[in-house]
């Protein structure tokens, strides 16, 4: 380790992206035009894009040069078989098959596992790998500790799984209906908080003695790794590298979208160490995705990939990705802004329930804030509240989650410290103009995954 306190990044930067500035007008035009959805702005009328660390990363030189060494062979990619060992080397999983981003994995393994009337305990939603859970036949059911829907909560360990719930569960179902359970690391609707060893070590011998697997969702597993170093007992001197090895070898599969933790911008796969599991996918593969050696993926993308993951786990990236972090949520906490604790570790999560305390969750404050955030100043943030947690599959209700949260995420790599610092100011802007902020009704609502495609008008 250096010896330096900052969180300075271990890169400098070798050629630059010019950013669009905008007035109050054009940004007041802009998104009435997107129907108050971020989703739907277009990326030139945005300043500072914190909307998601998905496929948002920038790559090094090397993994820019391992572009040029992209083997484009329909069959057998010699890229393949350098990110398919790397994947083994890493993530400790024996089979792999590449797919073109998350939900791809999601879709083959919620199929293959799921039968109709299956229930799915995980560790908090997500938007994607629930819908294919449903798709499929089975009912996710939260199990996530009760401190993970307090905002407040100052827990280590938010993503830790309540082994009581999940226990009631096994009693009230029977492990027969339940065809696994599905753990995050780094919990994304969360707000990015990490599941700890001793909390997954726990959840492994449970669920061996009812023969129930465990499904990874790695999307974040080195930023998990980085929280368990700092927070978990024993693992400081431990590598991240080392870390993520050993949390992906206490489960049998796991599906990763490569956009996030891995430093690329496009890709994914699912993995797992049971045979017949990776039999079945590779038939899939060929069906939704693509042949089994590029699911999807370009050889050059799969070389990107390989390199990327090397990089991820590497502790001087990751103290200055989550530095990054800590420096965004701290400035914003000390402004008084209502902001989720721990802060997590892709993102800064803000409490819209209670920044617009005079709107209630029927007009939607999360939405409403990140569509006025970018009026403010250019900022593109996203919702998570009640629009992300969609309807009820059986009542049609709006589903009510707790956590009714903007979410203020960091693409790695791309920003600096200086546009931090305006981040920091425009959402104080806002604040200081929040009672006069009013919610948003719907004009259009998708079937599914409606928060990406929905649109709003303003409440009269
Ligand atoms: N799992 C998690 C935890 C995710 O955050 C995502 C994507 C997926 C699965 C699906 O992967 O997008 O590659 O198909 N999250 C993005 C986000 C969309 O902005 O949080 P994908």
């Amino acid at each position: 380790m250096p010896h330096q306190k900052s969180w300075a990044e271990p890169w400098k930067i070798k050629m630059v992206e010019h950013l669009r500035m905008t007035t109050q007008e054009e940004r007041e035009a802009a998104i009435k035009e997107a129907g108050y959805n971020t989703f739907l702005l277009k990326s030139d009328d945005v300043y500072i894009d914190l909307l998601t660390d998905s496929g948002t990363n920038a790559m090094s030189d090397r993994q820019w040069a391992g572009l040029m060494m992209g083997d484009e062979s329909y069959a057998g990619s010699r890229n393949f078989y350098h990110l398919e060992k790397t994947v083994q080397d890493y993530y400790s999983y024996k089979y792999f098959i590449p797919t073109h981003q998350g939900r791809g994995a999601e879709h083959m393994l919620s199929q293959i596992l799921i039968k109709d009337g299956d229930y799915i305990p995980g560790n908090m939603y997500f938007t994607t790998t629930r819908l294919h859970q449903e798709l499929a036949g089975g009912t996710f059911v939260d199990v996530i500790i009760d401190e993970a829907h307090d905002t407040e909560s100052e827990h280590p360990f938010k993503g830790n799984v309540d082994l009581k719930k999940l226990e009631n569960l096994i009693d009230k179902v029977g492990a027969d209906k339940i065809p696994y359970v599905c753990i995050a690391t780094a919990v994304n609707m969360a707000g990015g908080q990490p599941i700890s060893l001793g909390n997954l070590k726990a959840l492994r011998e449970l669920t061996q003695k009812h023969g129930i697997p465990i499904v990874h969702d790695m999307t974040r597993v080195a930023e998990n790794a980085w929280f368990i170093k700092m927070r978990e007992e024993g693992y400081l001197r431990k590598s991240v590298k080392d870390i993520v090895y050993e949390i992906c070898s206490l489960t049998d599969h796991a599906t990763m979208s490569a956009k996030k933790d891995p430093l690329v911008n496009i890709g994914g796969f699912m993995a797992t160490n049971d045979e017949d599991v990776y039999r079945n996918a590779q038939n899939m593969v060929v069906v939704y995705e693509g042949l089994h050696t590029y699911g999807g993926m370009a050889g050059r993308d799969m070389e990107a990939l390989a390199i990327g993951i090397t990089e991820s786990v590497q502790d001087d990236h990751m103290r200055s990705r989550i530095g990054q972090t800590l420096y965004l949520g701290n400035k914003l906490a000390d402004a008084g802004i209502p902001i989720v604790k721990p802060i997590g570790s892709h993102g800064v999560f803000i409490d819209a329930k209670k920044f617009l305390p005079h709107l209630t969750q029927d007009v939607f404050p999360a939405q409403t804030l990140a569509a006025e955030i970018y009026v403010q100043n250019g900022i593109r943030t996203m919702e998570r509240g009640i629009i992300s947690a969609g309807r009820n599959k059986e009542t049609g209700d709006h589903n009510r989650p707790n956590l009714e949260l903007v979410r203020v995420t960091l693409p790695r790599r791309v920003y600096t410290q200086a546009h931090m610092d305006v981040v920091v100011e425009s959402i104080i802007d806002v604040f200081e103009r929040r009672e006069s902020i009013k919610g948003l009704q719907f004009t259009y609502e998708p079937e599914y995954l409606r928060f990406f495609q929905a649109r709003f008008e303003p409440i009269s």
